[in-house]
C-alpha cells in the first residue's frame, strides 16, 4: 500500500489547460485577439460576475469553494480591467441578484442584463481599448432550451447591450459562456470583431478563457457541432418537438452529415471550425492496408505563423454512394500536435480501421442485410480542420463490397415512419425497415443455465484470492441475496460516501458478511456531486472537452478526477454522458460531447482511460437515444436500426470496445416502444453478445420498465434482470423493496439463472474496485493536498434522523459561521411533500443580514434572511419540499455567523 498525492493546484492547472484548448475562436477580424497586457479591457455582461461553470441538474451540482470567472482569470493573469465599469456591474448585480429558481429544473436559461446608457458605455470606451462582452446560458435536466429569446436566441437585454457597446467601441470581442451552440445571427446584426465559444469550463473555466484572450495560449478548439443560420435549418428540427413520441426522420443525416450532403448554404460555421493566432501548413499522405483493413494518414504539421500553438488534424472519409446512400463526409480519425513554436513541425500518424467508415445495412438493399459494409467504389480521405475545407489526401478503390462485420437485426423499430435517405442531390424519404423479431423469443432461446444452490460460507475475498470460484460463491446465494444484489440503494445511502447517488452490491447485512463491498456511485460528467456539501472539483462541460480534440489531454485530466474519486471512496462516476447533440435545444447537451459519434466515442474512451488509470470507473450514459428532456421518463424515441448503429449507439460502442467501459446507465425513456431498462436486445444482444461488454448495467434513477406491450412499471425488476440491466437505481431499502422479483421467480417469468447472471456481472465488477481492496486491506490511499477551504468532513451527513410524518431536530449545538454548513440525513419513512420550519435567534444588530439556505439532495428550497432578533426565537417555513428518497441529505448553509440555532421541524404535509 502506498500513498498517492493529488495536488489540487496541478488539477486546477490541468483543467485550465483543457478550458483554454476547448475555446473555439470563430471570428477575429483585424486580429483584435489576443489582447495586449498594455490594453485596458472593458468587460460587459453580468456573466463577468456570474460565470456559468456548468449546466443544471445532476450533471452540474458540484459544490465548489471558488469559481474563477473570466474577469477573475484576466486579473489573475495581470490584465488591465476597467475597474470603474466592473464596480458599476458589482453594484447592479448586488441589487439584481442571480435568479436560481426554486425547484429542480427551474433555473432560468439566462439572467436579466444590466441596461447600458450611451454615457456609461462611451465613458468606458474612453478609458479602455477593447470591449469584451460575455453572454451566458444554462439548461439541463428536465429543462430543454427553447427557440426563444433568452434561451436559444439572445434576449432583448443582450441585444441592446451588444448594440450600445458596438456603437462606442472600435474593438468588440464576444465570449459565449454556454452549454452548447446558440443562435449566432447577432454576428450579422452587430458585427463583433471577435467571437469565441468558451462553453462552461467548470471551476477554473474563466482562467482558461483568459489565457486565450491574452494570447498566453493560442486557441486550438474546434466546433463539435455545426452552427446553422437558423434553428429550423437543423435536419432534426422537423422531428424534435414530439412530447410522446419522436420519430428520428432525419435518420443518419445528423448535423454536418446532413448539411454537407444536402444543405451547404445553411451553414454559418461548419463542424470542426476554429481559428488560431498562428498558421499551420498541413501536408498529409495516406495509404490503405487492405489485408489489415486499415488506412494510415500521415500528416506533417508545420507552424508557419508567428505564435506558438497546437493544431488538430481531422480526417474525413467520403464513401461511394452505393445502394445505401451516404453522407458526403464522415469524421473517421483525428489527432492533435503538441504545442509547436513558430517554424516547428510535428507528424501525426492517424490509423483508421475500415470499420470507422463502413455503413450499416438495415434493409438488405446492398445485398448484405444486418451487416457493416463497405460498398465497392472509391473511398476518398480528406484531412484538415473543418469538414468543408479539409483537403483530399488520398483515395483507394474497392472492386468488391467488403463486409466488416456481419450481425443480426437488433433494436429495429416496430412502427413505420419515413426516414431520410441519401444517394441523390436532394434527400429522399422511404419507409423504415421494421423489426422481424420478438425480444421474448430471443430471451427464451438464450436462457442461462442456473447454478444449483449450495450451502456455504464462502467469502468474496476467497474468490479474489483464487481459493474459490465466483460460480461457487454465487451458488450459495439465496433468492433473497440475489434480489438484494440487483437493488441499488439511494440516494444518499449511509452505506457509502455521504451525499452520493447510490450504493450497490453489499447492501444487506448478509451480503456484507459474505464480504461483498458496497460500490459507491456519484454524479456526474462535470465532477463529483456530494449533496452533503463537501466541496469537489468542478470540471469543464462535455461540449468544451470535445472541442479540444485532444485525447491525451482529456485522459490526463480524468486521471486526476480518478484520484479525487479514490480519495472520496467513489467507485463509479455517473458519467461521461455521451448522447448525441441531435438538436441544439436538448437541455443536457452540455453534458454530452458532439453531433458526431466518432468524436463522442473517442473522447469518452479517453476519459475512461484516465479514470481507469486510478482504478475507478466511469458510467457511460444514457444508453441510448436520450436526446431530449421534455417528458424524458416516457418519450418514445423511434429510430431506424441504421441510425442507431451509425449515430446513436456508435459512441457507446467505441467507449465499450476501445475505452473498455464496464459500467453503463440505461435511459429513462423508451427506444422503439420499449423502456430501455428492460430491453433484452439492447442490454444483452447488442451490448454483450455483439460488442463483448463484460461489465454491469444500471438503470437511471427510479426508471420505468416494461416488457413489450406492457405498461411502465417501476417495480418490474424481473423484466429488468431478464434484459440484463443488472441493477435498479434506486430503492429505499434493498432488503424489503416491494418489487416483483420473488413473484416472478415463483411463476417462472424470471429464472434463477438470469438473476445469478446479473449477480455475476455485479460481483465481477465489484471485485475490481477499491471498495473490494478496502475489505481485503490492500490498495493505495490518495491524499489531496492544496485543496483550499478543505472542508472534507468524513462525518458530514452521517447523523441520521428518522422522519415518520413529523420530527423536530434540535440544532442548539450547531455552530454557524461565515460560509459554513451543517448537513444530516433524514431517514424518510413516508415519502411526500414536507415543510421545514427553522427556528433561530440572534443578538446581532437589527440590520444584520444572516442568510440561511435549506438544501435537500443538493437543490435549494428556500433562503431565509434573519436580522437581529434581540435574542428572541424567530421561525421561517419553507414551501412544500418533495422528499422522494428514503435517505435525503439536508443541508443548511449559513452565509454569516451570528445566528443561534434552536430547531428544525420537518413535517409531511402531503404524502405521495
Ligand atoms: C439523471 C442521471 C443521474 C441520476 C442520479 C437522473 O435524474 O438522469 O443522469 O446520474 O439522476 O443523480
Amino acid at each position: 500500500m502506498s500513498e498517492i498525492i493529488l495536488d489540487w493546484n496541478k488539477y486546477l492547472d490541468k483543467a485550465a489547460e483543457v478550458c483554454a484548448e476547448g475555446a473555439v475562436l470563430l471570428r477575429n477580424e483585424g486580429g483584435v485577439l489576443p489582447i495586449s497586457r498594455n490594453d485596458r479591457i472593458a468587460v460587459f455582461g453580468r456573466i463577468q460576475l456570474n460565470y456559468y461553470k456548468s449546466g443544471t441538474g445532476s450533471g452540474g451540482m458540484v459544490n465548489v469553494s471558488k469559481v474563477t470567472g473570466v474577469v477573475d482569470g484576466l486579473k489573475e493573469l495581470g490584465a488591465k480591467i476597467d475597474d470603474e465599469l466592473l464596480e458599476t456591474y458589482k453594484a447592479w448585480v448586488g441589487d439584481n441578484p442571480f435568479e436560481l429558481g426554486e425547484v429542480w429544473g427551474g433555473e432560468p436559461w439566462s439572467q436579466k442584463e444590466m441596461p447600458l446608457s450611451d454615457e456609461l458605455v462611451s465613458a468606458a470606451a474612453d478609458r479602455s481599448d477593447i470591449a469584451v462582452v460575455i453572454i451566458g446560458r444554462t439548461a439541463g435536466e428536465e429543462q430543454d432550451n427553447t427557440a426563444d429569446e433568452g434561451s436559444f436566441l439572445l434576449s432583448k437585454g443582450e441585444r441592446d447591450m451588444l448594440k450600445t457597446v458596438r456603437k462606442h467601441f472600435a474593438k468588440v470581442a464576444v465570449l459565449l459562456n454556454v452549454g452548447n451552440t446558440i443562435d449566432m445571427s447577432f454576428v450579422d446584426d452587430f458585427s463583433p470583431d471577435a467571437v469565441m465559444y468558451i462553453w462552461q469550463g467548470g471551476m477554473t473555466g474563466g482562467l482558461g478563457a483568459a489565457k486565450v484572450l491574452l494570447g498566453d495560449v493560442s486557441p486550438s478548439g474546434r466546433l463539435p457541432d455545426t452552427v446553422a443560420y437558423s434553428i429550423t435549418d437543423h435536419p432534426s428540427d422537423k422531428f424534435f418537438y414530439g412530447k410522446e413520441k419522436n420519430c428520428y426522420g432525419e435518420d443518419i443525416f445528423v448535423g454536418y452529415r446532413y448539411f454537407e450532403t444536402f444543405a451547404k448554404d445553411k451553414v454559418r460555421y461548419p463542424f470542426g471550425a476554429g481559428l488560431s493566432y498562428t498558421d499551420f501548413e498541413v501536408s498529409a499522405k495516406g495509404s490503405a492496408d487492405a489485408a489489415n483493413g486499415t488506412v494510415l494518414i500521415t500528416a506533417g504539421v508545420k507552424n508557419t505563423g508567428i505564435a506558438g500553438g497546437k493544431n488538430s488534424v481531422l480526417v474525413y472519409c467520403s464513401a461511394p454512394q452505393g445502394s445505401l446512400g451516404k453522407p458526403a463526409r464522415v469524421l473517421c480519425g483525428f489527432d492533435k500536435t503538441k504545442t509547436l513554436a513558430p517554424g516547428e513541425s510535428d507528424t501525426l500518424k492517424i490509423e483508421i480501421p475500415f470499420s470507422a467508415f463502413a455503413s450499416y445495412d438495415d434493409s438488405g438493399v446492398s445485398g448484405h442485410a444486418y451487416a457493416w459494409v463497405l460498398e465497392k467504389g472509391c473511398y476518398r480521405f480528406y484531412a484538415g480542420g473543418d469538414v468543408r475545407s479539409a483537403q483530399e489526401v488520398f483515395s483507394f478503390e474497392l472492386d468488391e463490397d467488403v463486409v466488416t462485420e456481419q450481425l443480426s437485426q437488433t433494436l429495429a423499430p416496430v412502427e413505420s415512419f419515413e426516414r431520410m435517405v441519401g444517394g441523390g442531390d436532394e434527400p429522399r424519404f422511404e419507409p423504415v425497415p421494421l423489426s422481424k423479431n420478438s425480444e421474448e423469443e430471443k430471451r427464451l432461446s438464450h436462457l442461462p443455465k442456473a447454478l444449483a444452490q449450495t450451502d456455504g460460507e464462502i467469502k468474496l475475498t476467497d474468490v479474489v484470492s483464487g481459493k474459490n470460484t465466483l460460480s461457487e460463491f454465487i451458488s450459495q446465494l439465496t433468492d433473497d441475496d440475489l434480489c438484494c444484489l440487483v437493488r441499488g440503494e439511494g440516494m444518499c445511502s449511509p452505506k457509502v460516501t455521504p451525499g452520493t447517488a447510490a450504493a450497490f452490491g453489499g447492501v444487506s447485512e448478509r451480503l456484507s458478511k459474505l464480504g461483498v463491498p458496497c460500490g459507491c456511485c456519484s454524479d456526474g460528467p462535470s465532477g463529483m456531486r456530494l449533496d452533503c456539501g463537501t466541496k469537489a472539483f468542478s470540471l469543464p462541460n462535455g461540449t468544451l472537452i470535445a472541442s479540444t480534440f485532444d485525447k491525451a489531454l482529456v485522459e490526463e485530466l480524468f486521471a486526476l478526477t480518478g484520484l479525487e474519486m479514490s480519495a472520496n471512496k467513489v467507485d463509479c462516476l455517473l458519467g461521461p454522458g455521451m448522447n448525441i447533440h441531435r438538436h441544439p435545444l436538448n437541455g443536457r447537451n452540455f453534458e454530452y460531447f458532439s453531433e458526431d459519434p466518432f468524436l463522442t466515442g473517442s473522447i469518452a474512451a479517453a476519459e475512461l482511460k484516465g479514470l481507469h488509470s486510478a482504478g475507478v470507473e466511469g458510467t457511460i450514459k444514457h444508453f441510448s437515444a436520450n436526446n431530449q428532456e421534455t417528458n424524458r421518463h416516457n418519450i418514445d424515441s423511434v429510430v431506424s436500426e441504421r441510425a442507431l448503429r451509425e449515430i446513436y449507439l456508435r459512441g457507446f460502442e467505441i467507449a465499450v470496445r476501445q475505452g473498455n467501459a464496464r459500467s453503463i446507465m440505461t435511459t429513462y425513456g423508451k427506444l422503439n416502444g420499449l423502456w430501455t431498462a428492460g430491453s433484452y436486445e439492447q442490454n444483452t444482444e447488442l451490448l454483450r453478445d455483439q460488442w463483448g461488454f463484460d461489465g454491469f448495467v444500471m438503470t437511471d434513477w427510479w426508471a420505468n420498465i416494461n416488457r413489450r406491450g406492457g405498461d411502465a412499471d417501476k417495480s418490474d425488476l424481473a423484466a429488468m434482470v431478464s434484459s440484463q440491466n443488472d441493477v435498479y437505481m434506486v430503492v429505499a431499502d434493498s432488503v424489503s423493496n416491494p418489487d416483483n422479483l420473488k413473484a416472478a421467480l415463483a411463476d417462472g417469468s424470471l429464472t434463477r439463472g438470469e438473476l445469478q447472471r446479473s449477480a455475476e456481472n455485479i460481483l465481477s465488477f465489484l471485485m475490481g474496485t477499491h471498495a473490494m481492496e478496502r475489505i481485503i486491506g490492500t490498495g493505495d490511499t490518495v491524499k489531496v493536498i492544496n485543496k483550499p477551504d478543505d472542508d472534507t468532513d468524513e462525518n458530514a451527513g452521517s447523523e441520521v434522523f428518522e422522519l415518520d410524518g413529523k420530527t423536530v431536530i434540535d440544532l442548539t449545538n450547531v455552530k454557524t459561521g461565515r460560509n459554513s454548513q451543517y448537513s444530516f440525513t433524514l431517514d424518510v419513512r413516508k415519502l411526500g411533500f414536507h415543510t421545514f420550519k427553522l427556528t433561530a435567534s440572534s443578538k446581532a444588530s437589527k440590520t444584520a443580514q444572516m442568510n440561511v439556505t435549506i438544501y435537500s439532495l443538493g437543490t435549494p428550497f428556500g433562503t431565509f434572511t434573519y436580522n437581529g432578533t434581540d435574542g428572541e426565537p424567530v421561525s421561517f417555513t419553507t414551501g412544500n419540499v418533495p422528499l422522494f428518497s428514503r435517505y435525503s441529505i439536508i443541508r443548511l448553509h449559513f452565509s454569516l455567523g451570528g445566528l443561534d440555532l434552536i430547531s428544525l421541524e420537518v413535517e409531511n404535509v402531503q404524502p405521495f
